[in-house]
This record gives structure tokens, sequence and C-alpha cells, in this order.
């Protein structure tokens, strides 16, 4: 399993989180091994396969629950407004295009229905190269987080030096935030970046991380009450199984 799943997990378990979304999905390599009640999934190009999606079925039946959006971000936040309101959200994970503009319109978007307690994970926040730091590769998401620390002094952000930098945004006072214009941002290059890696990005180490996930408040006994539910419907359907077949045209 991925070092972003397994982190994605730990908080999914620790806020006992009933809604995630994952904006860019791909083949579903994270999607489909993430663990929780109710996920979304929003991708133009979901690479899904219909065998991969019913394997997923047995191996993780979370999965039986899954709405899957063959769409963009921005149409998929325009077209469900009333729905995301209603649900609210608990845990994001923003790994779609991956330009400054575009993931700063995805975290953006995400706050309008981002729980009090919810968290927003970015993917792909730290190029450690000015190769990876192409468009196609990571691109110029970094951008995104120093955008939102200088403008933005009602979120606490770190990125976790973790596979290629995991941003963690959540409600709340900073410590520490930047004074940096978007234009200024707009034209910083990789060099800027190489050399001020850990002062933009608030780097921290997996330490840092454990004692935060602690901190995290978890949902209320509502929801406590919605996982014995869910828990009890997923251990149904397996002591029947045939029952699992009803499902299989959920999307
Ligand atoms: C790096 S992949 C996602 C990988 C996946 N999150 C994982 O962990 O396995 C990026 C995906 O973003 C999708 N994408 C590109 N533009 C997008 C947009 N505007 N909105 C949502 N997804 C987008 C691409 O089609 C691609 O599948």
């Amino acid at each position: 399993m991925k070092d972003r799943t397994l982190l994605i997990q730990k908080v999914i378990n620790q806020l006992k989180a009933d809604y995630y979304l994952e904006i860019g999905i791909n083949y579903g390599i994270n999607i489909l091994n993430v663990i929780c009640p109710r996920k979304l999934g929003v991708d133009p190009r979901v690479r899904i396969t219909p065998r991969k999606k019913i394997f997923s079925y047995f191996k993780n039946p979370s999965n039986l629950f899954n709405r899957l959006y063959p769409c963009t971000s921005d149409k998929f936040f325009e077209n469900n407004e009333n729905f995301l309101k209603k649900i609210g959200l608990d845990v994001v994970f923003i790994d779609g295009l991956h330009t400054y503009d575009q993931s700063l319109r995805d975290v953006l978007n995400t706050l309008k229905f981002l729980n009090d307690n919810g968290i927003i994970i970015m993917h792909d926040v730290n190029p450690i190269s000015k190769r990876s730091a192409q468009f196609g590769r990571l691109g110029d998401t970094w951008k995104t987080i120093i955008h939102l620390r200088s403008k933005h002094n009602d979120l606490k952000i770190f990125v976790l030096e973790c596979e290629t930098g995991i941003g963690i945004i959540t409600k709340g006072k900073p410590k520490n935030t930047l004074k940096l214009d978007p234009s200024e941002i707009k034209k910083l290059t990789y060099e800027d970046l190489r050399r001020n890696r850990k002062e933009y990005l608030n780097l921290r180490d997996s330490d840092y991380f454990f004692k935060f996930l602690k901190s995290l408040r978890s949902n209320t006994q509502i929801t406590l009450f919605s996982k014995i539910l869910y828990d009890f419907i997923l251990k149904t359907l397996f002591r029947f199984k045939p029952l699992l077949y009803l499902y299989k045209t959920i999307p």
C-alpha cells in the first residue's frame, strides 16, 4: 500500500470520517484502497475498468458505496453544490490537475464544503528537482501552499516530507505565515523553491504528523451510530454473498 493511502487512512480513522472526496483518481490505486463509509471520486478520465471495480468490492467492501464523477473538479463543484452542502466533507485528497491555478481553485472550492474539523490533503507539493516540477509532472502545485500561507490566516498548513510532498490543511489560526502576493508567487521559479523550501512549505517530519494526528477532533456520536449501521450492513452482505450482486450496478 502507498504511503499516501496509509496516511489518508490514518486521518480518516482518527476523524471517524464519513465523507471522503478524491480529486483526480486515475486508475483508482488510492481511492479503491481507502476505507471510508462514503467515498466520492472526481476525474474527467476515470481509468477504473469494470473488472477492477467489481474486484474492489470484494477486496474492500466500502467501494460498494462509491460515487464516481467523470468530469473536471470545477464542473463537479458547480453541479453538486446542494448535495455537498448537505453532506459536508471530512477528508479531501487533492491530486487532480497539477497547476497553481487549478489546485488553488480545488482548495478554495473544497473549503466551501469542508466540515470545521475536516482536513484537506494535497499531493505532489514538494518537487525535489527542476525536472519533476515541470508541467505534466508535479507542476507548480507547490505555489498553492505558498499562496494559502500568505493569503489565508484562517488556515493551518504544513507539508510532510513523504512521497513527493503531502500538504496538510486544516481550519484554524496558523503559528506562522508568509507575506507574498499572488503576482510575486506567479513569478517564483524552482530555484526560489530550492533555496527557501523549508520556509515556503513549512516542511515537517513524521513525528510532527503523528502529534498532529493525535490532536484531531473526531466526528460526533451521530457519526458513530452511522458507522455501526454501516458495519452491520457490510457484515450482513458478507454473510449473504448473493446480496452483493444487487449492488453491482451502484456507480
Ligand atoms: C496523479 S493522477 C491521480 C492519482 C490518484 N490520486 C492516486 O493517488 O492514485 C491525476 C489525475 O487527475 C486527473 N485530472 C486532470 N485534470 C483534472 C481536473 N480538472 N479535475 C479532476 N481531475 C483531473 C487526471 O485525469 C489524472 O487521472
